[in-house]
Parts: structure tokens; sequence; C-alpha cells
């Protein structure tokens, strides 16, 4: 765990990141004058974003901000920016480190921050020696008069919220199971402050939850359905939010068997947006803000085993809604269906949904942004693109026309599991807004849920998209 903290100016011992323009003056922060006069000519003459002083004792990098057209993009090249220092001092062993913002930059100040903070973030429980993988870096400090303590109060919750998100999806079905899912939002909820229930596989059953337990019925292990409550004493919000997060810890497809390469051994990553929803209710809960958030979690793995539900099954689900099984594969629906229809009773002011859902939401824009769709409206929608924009985690509207509605009728059922060829990610959402009374939002997240190349500031893995993006939603509704 990365830690930050609001500091006055830095003596000249410590490792320093000045965060400043080709105007700043680097002098006063004790660089010499030949240092001095390098740090200009590089600058000015070489036109460098990026200059390192190794005094030997210690290092000053001098960071140039990079502004683009539009603020959050600046931002953006600032956590890119942290990402790379926080490499380089790594492999220089440094342990601690302190912005100075020279131009009165609070926000690009605590971009780098950020980048510096969710770029040191690594997964490494597997490793057998521990002690030589860790990162040395363990302390951010941030020299800003415009930066209030609120704001890295903020700025380390939503790093640590996106730190447990990855875990959880970095975590292999041979630890991670529904149950221990369920007990990991437990462990969370003690320690942010929410509420947790867990649902088990009787009591399940007795809800006639329909497509949890079909999905569950190839697999050994029992199915959860884990619900959260965070509900501070003065909420803003009469009726709830609510988030419904894709708990499928493991998916093979099922008899609908996926290939391995490229495929079936990513499907750990198929609960990345169970972990979002309990990153988010970490998080809230952790920075204690006005908002009522119940937060639901249907989850199984998804096997070929034993009575495996089966293509030309049909499905009565939790709603009385009958659902041709025509591709196994097709099971995070399955499961969403039945939570959100179980969301009903809290009358939500709006959903929201997260879902490592459909190839086709990938296939379409890959993993620079998330999949959006519904029926909450404009002014939901745009807040949450606002949010998109602001933490980087864009969101990418499709169409959500009553025609595609026609693509999941069923000949036998109600509705069947797949849609045709075209509009993959769209028939998926037309399945589950059939179980949906309430303003509503899809986020299909299969594009950047998981990442196999290291990124900036987001390494191999999962990267615990979808918490930044509704802990700055929340905030700015609160
Ligand atoms: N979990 C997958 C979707 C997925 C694909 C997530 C790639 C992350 C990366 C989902 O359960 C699935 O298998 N969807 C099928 C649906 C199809 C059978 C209609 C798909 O997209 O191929
Ligand atoms: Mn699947
Ligand atoms: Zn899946």
């Amino acid at each position: 765990m990365t830690l930050i903290k609001k500091t006055p100016a830095p003596s000249a011992s410590q490792h320093v990141v000045l965060l400043g323009s080709k105007r700043s003056k680097f002098g006063s922060f004790g660089l010499n004058k030949s240092e001095l006069d390098y740090v200009h000519s590089q600058i000015e003459k070489k036109d460098k974003k990026i200059v390192v002083v190794n005094q030997l004792s210690r290092y000053v990098i001098v960071q140039l901000i990079e502004p683009k057209n539009q603020k959050h993009d600046t931002l953006e090249v600032c956590r890119k920016a942290g990402s790379a220092i926080c490499g380089m001092l790594n492999d220089q062993k440094v342990t601690e480190v302190t912005i100075v913002d020279m131009e009165n930059k609070p926000a690009e100040t605590l971009a780098l921050a950020e980048g510096i903070a969710l770029g040191n973030y690594q997964f490494i429980k597997y490793k057998t020696d521990k002690k030589k993988e860790t990162n040395t870096l363990a302390t951010i400090n941030v020299n800003s008069k415009n930066v209030s303590l609120k704001q890295i109060e903020h700025l380390q919750i939503a790093v640590d919220a996106t730190s447990q998100a990855r875990t959880l999806v970095n975590e292999p079905v041979i630890f991670l199971t529904a149950t221990q899912l369920s007990k990991e939002f437990q462990r969370m909820g003690k320690e942010a402050g929410f509420s947790v229930e867990v649902f088990n596989k009787s009591k399940i059953e007795s809800l006639k939850m329909g497509g949890l337990l079909a999905v569950n019925t190839g697999s050994p292990d029992p199915p959860t359905f884990t619900i959260m409550e965070y509900k501070p004493s003065r909420p803003k919000n009469k009726k709830p939010y609510v988030l419904v997060g894709k708990g499928v810890v493991f998916d093979t497809g099922g008899l609908s068997l996926k290939p391995t390469p490229n495929s079936m051994d990513l499907m750990k990553c198929d609960m990345s947006g169970a972990a979002a929803v309990g990153g988010t209710m970490y998080a809230i809960a952790k920075a204690k803000l006005p908002v009522h958030v119940v937060g639901l979690v249907p989850a199984t793995d998804n096997r070929p085993g034993g009575n495996a539900y089966t293509p030309g099954d049909v499905i009565t689900m939790m709603s009385g809604l009958t659902v041709e099984v025509l591709n196994t594969d097709a099971e995070g629906r399955m499961i969403l269906a039945d939570a959100l229809h179980y969301a009903k009773k809290y009358a939500p002011e709006l959903c929201i949904d997260l879902a490592t859902l459909t190839g086709a939401a990938m296939a379409a824009i890959g993993k620079y942004g998330t999949v959006a769709m519904g029926t909450a409206g404009e002014r939901w929608m745009g807040k949450l693109k606002a949010s998109g924009n602001n933490v980087y985690e864009r969101l990418a509207e499709f169409p959500f026309w009553d025609e595609y509605d026609d693509l999941i009728k069923s000949s036998v059922a109600e509705i069947k599991n797949i849609g045709g060829p075209h509009g993959g990610a769209i028939t998926a959402g037309k399945f589950l807004q059939r179980f949906t009374d309430y303003p509503w939002i899809h986020l299909d997240i299969a594009g950047p849920a998981f990442l196999t190349q290291n990124d900036p500031y987001k390494p191999y893995g999962g990267t615990g998209v979808g918490v930044r993006l509704l802990f700055d939603f929340f905030k700015n509704l609160s």
C-alpha cells in the first residue's frame, strides 16, 4: 500500500519531483549552478518534458506539465508521467518522494500523485520471494498549497479501493470461489464500514433465482448472492442508488466451452463487475459520502460439469420470465437478470450494473473505454460520462433502440439468451432491460477490465475499472 500525505516544502535531502513549466524557478530546490544549467538546456534546447538530476544522495526530477486542449486529457498525461516516475523510483530503490507543485496546479499535482500510486500497485501474493519483488516506494508526499487534506484523503481512498478491486480480479478461482468472494466483501465491509449480507445456495433456491442457479448447475461449488449496503445518517437521496456487479468467478463457457488461448485463459476476470461494486462500496463508505448505496453481487463459476445447464433448456427466472438458453457462454446476463429483478424491491433512484458481459463490446472499442447504454436518460448518462472523463474511464454510449428487442425473441420461451450476429453488446443489454423497471445504466466493461500487457499506471491484470468512475460520480452527487 502506498501512503499519500500532504507536506510542507521538502528539505534538500528528499527525493523530489518538481512539477512545473518552462518558467518555473527550479533553482530554489537545492540544484547547483551547473545542475540548473543542465535542466534548462534539456528543457529549452532539447524540448525535454522530464529531466532527472542524480545528486547521488537524492534525485531531483523535473517534470513539465504538457497542457492538452481539454483539461481531462492534461490530467491523463500527468497520471502517465507519474507512472513512469514510479518505475524509475522503484528501479533506484527509492522509498519516499515529494511532489512539489511549482505553478499552483493542484489538479495536475494530484493526477501525478495518482499515477505514481496506481502505478505502484503489485500482485505478488503467489511469488516465492515477496521481499525481493516488493516495490520500495512506500510514501508519496504532496506539497501544494491548494491541495486540501480532503482531496489527499479521497485520493488515498480511490487508490486503495482500486487496488482492492484489482486484487480480487487477479486472484484465480482456485482461491476466489463465489463463497470466498462473498467473504472478501464481508472483510471489506468491516474495514470500510458498510453492512454485508450473504445469501447461500438454499436461500437462493428459496428466492427462485433461476438464472443464477442454472449457471451454477455445472459447478461443484455453490453460488452466493451478496448484498452490501451503505446508509449514512443523513443521505442526500431518499431512494437508494443500486449497483449490480457480474460475479462470474470463472467462465469456462459451460457446455458451450470456450477455447483456451486469449479466451478461457483470461476468464478469472469475469467477476470484474463485482470487484468494481465492492471497491466502490469500500470507497464511499471510507469517505463517508452522504449517499445511500446498495451493492448486489450474484456470484458463481460457469462450468460444464454434471447436470450443467444445456443449450435448449428453458429457465424460469426469479421474475417469472422464461428464457431459452441457446448458448451457455451467455451466462452473465442469466445471473444479472435475477439481481436486476431483486433490485426492484429498493425502488432505486438509479441502478448501474457493471459486467464483463460481451466480447462484442471489446471488439467494438477495445480496452480504451466502457460501453454504456440504458434507460436512465440523458441527465444521468451525462453525469456518468462526465465522471468518465474526469478519471479517464471513458464511456461510449451505444444505441438502445426498440428494434433490438426483436433480436432476442424466442419461439419456445419469452426470450432467448443470445441475439443474432449483430449488435451483440446491445442485445445483451436488451436482455437485461427486461428485468428492470427503474432508471438504469448498463456498463459493459469487457474491454477495459483486464490487460494482458502493462499500460501506464495499469499493470498487467485487473485494472479496477469502475471504482474511480463511480467514486467520482457519487462524490459529485454529494
Ligand atoms: N465473459 C464473457 C465476455 C467477455 C469476453 C469478457 C472477453 C471479457 C473478455 C461472456 O460471458 C461471454 O462469454 N459472452 C459471449 C456471449 C455470446 C455467447 C452471446 C461472447 O461475447 O462471446
Ligand atoms: Mn461467457
Ligand atoms: Zn462471462
